[in-house]
């Protein structure tokens, strides 16, 4: 145990219990907006679906994350969370978790690697029968280095698009040893949290940073996924002049129609001057690219992971670094040319600003809470892989979402019923 660690319990490991109170408030200004995820409580403290059940969870430790647990404990579940990320966590939460709510929660912000894993390995020993991932960090240290716990374990969630690839990849090579339901692949999940989830919490993350003017600056997004959508579309909504890198050229060739200035890297990175990554991919910006990038550039990183940026690289080509801000750590290149990098390249919608609001969180996790109602009574029937939320959930998240708003759809006619059902009927 490192001295980090040395005051850690099976009930959790938390900043500052002093936090709490405050916790609780922003869990319940959280919870306003999280009406489905609210009518899932409701449900499951009735039913208790979840009875005696283990879950382990290693999700991003935000209001939000609160609201679900909380769900996943009103329905009977023992829960051990942590974070997926060691610059993701709410302190304030972390403490109101364990101290208020009485759920074992693990993170505390800024933890160093070998904590983070400490941490994990914490939820590992309640023994899950499920478990809930957001990466695949926890999936991959049961595979790898606790594979005492995981024949206990029945089936799990994965939150994001990174974790999702890397347990397709596990499935692949037949290493996967159970049933996952890809959350992330819902369309109630990537549609709103990835586009309008990601594109406004990681403007706010740089602009809580930075307090940059974004208007008329030139802003660079690197990938043109569900989240580069959002990130670009918000950023033009402020007044930037935005420019897209892509590699495929399905979506490079959706954000020239959307009227975005497409190009490679190695020129855009001479027009920006704020980059943000949103590609799920490693050294996405390289040393030949911040060599190239102007005098005061702005970089961050809104992937999962911080291998997006090569940090390591800039770091041996530069003179000095040096916090100017929290959050902006100031390289200054040999040649006296400054790159200010935000949240140490972490997802700087967490590090520097609250992730994702409620309102979109709400859909993520119902089909959190609801795939893993689903897998209690289906993982039985399934083979160790990777499977996507029944598409009946999936519509079912999003009835549920329209009528908190408030909108009425409208309804199908028996003759429009039997149109599309026919073939024969032309003009
Ligand atoms: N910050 C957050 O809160 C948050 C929320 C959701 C997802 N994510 C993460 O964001 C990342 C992207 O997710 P997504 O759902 O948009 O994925 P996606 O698969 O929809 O999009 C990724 C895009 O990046 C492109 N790409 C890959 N390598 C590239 C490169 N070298 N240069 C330019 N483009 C490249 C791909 O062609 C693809 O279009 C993932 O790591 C995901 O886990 C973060």
């Amino acid at each position: 145990m490192t001295p980090e660690t040395a005051t850690l319990t099976p009930q959790g490991h938390v900043k500052d219990p002093k936090l709490a109170d405050q916790g609780v408030n922003r869990i319940e200004w959280a919870e306003r907006e999280m009406p489905v995820l609210r009518q899932i409580r409701a449900r499951f403290e009735k039913e208790k679906p979840l009875r005696g059940k283990r879950i382990a969870a290693c999700l991003h430790v935000t209001t939000e994350t609160a609201n679900l647990m909380l769900t996943l404990k009103a329905g009977g579940a023992q829960i051990a969370l942590c974070a997926s990320n060691p610059l993701s966590t709410q302190d304030d939460v972390a403490a109101a978790l364990v101290h208020r709510h009485g759920i074992a929660t693990f993170a505390i912000k800024g933890e160093d690697q070998e904590t983070f894993y400490h941490h994990i390995g914490a939820t590992i020993d309640i023994k899950p029968e499920f478990t809930m991932d957001d990466g695949a960090d926890l999936v991959t240290v049961l595979h790898t280095k606790r594979g005492d716990a995981i024949g206990n374990v029945i089936a799990g969630t994965e939150e994001t698009t990174t974790g999702v690839i890397r347990l397709r990849s596990m499935a692949r090579e037949g290493a996967l040893k159970y049933p996952i339901l890809a959350v992330n692949d819902a369309k109630t999940k990537f549609m709103f949290d990835n586009r309008y989830g990601t594109g406004q919490s990681t403007i706010d993350g740089i602009l809580r940073a930075t307090n940059r003017l974004l208007a008329g600056s030139s802003f660079v997004v690197l990938g043109y996924g569900w989240c580069g959508r959002g990130v670009a579309s918000r950023a033009r909504g402020l007044g930037a002049h935005v420019v897209v890198t892509e590699v495929d050229p399905l979506p490079a060739l959706e954000a020239v129609m959307d009227g975005f200035q497409v190009m490679p890297a190695p020129e855009a990175v001479k027009r920006g001057d704020v980059f943000v990554t949103v590609t799920g991919n490693i050294h996405v910006l390289r040393i030949e690219h911040f060599r190239d990038m102007k005098d005061g550039a702005i970089v961050s990183n809104s992937g999962h992971f911080n291998v997006e940026l090569d940090l390591d690289a800039l770091r041996k080509e530069t003179k000095s670094v040096r916090t100017v801000r929290p959050f902006v750590e100031e390289y200054t290149l040999p040649g006296g040319k400054r790159i200010f990098v935000l949240g140490e390249g972490r997802l700087i919608n967490l590090a520097a600003a609250e992730g994702h609001p409620a309102a979109v969180m709400d859909m993520s996790f119902a089909n959190q809470a609801l795939g893993i109602e689903y897998l209690l009574s289906h993982a039985k029937e399934l083979k160790p892989s990777l499977y996507p939320i029944p598409k009946a959930l999936d519509e079912e998240i999003a009835r549920l979402k329209l009528e908190a708003l408030g909108v009425r759809l409208d309804k199908l006619t028996p003759e429009q019923i039997a149109y599309l059902a026919s073939w024969q009927q032309g003009t």
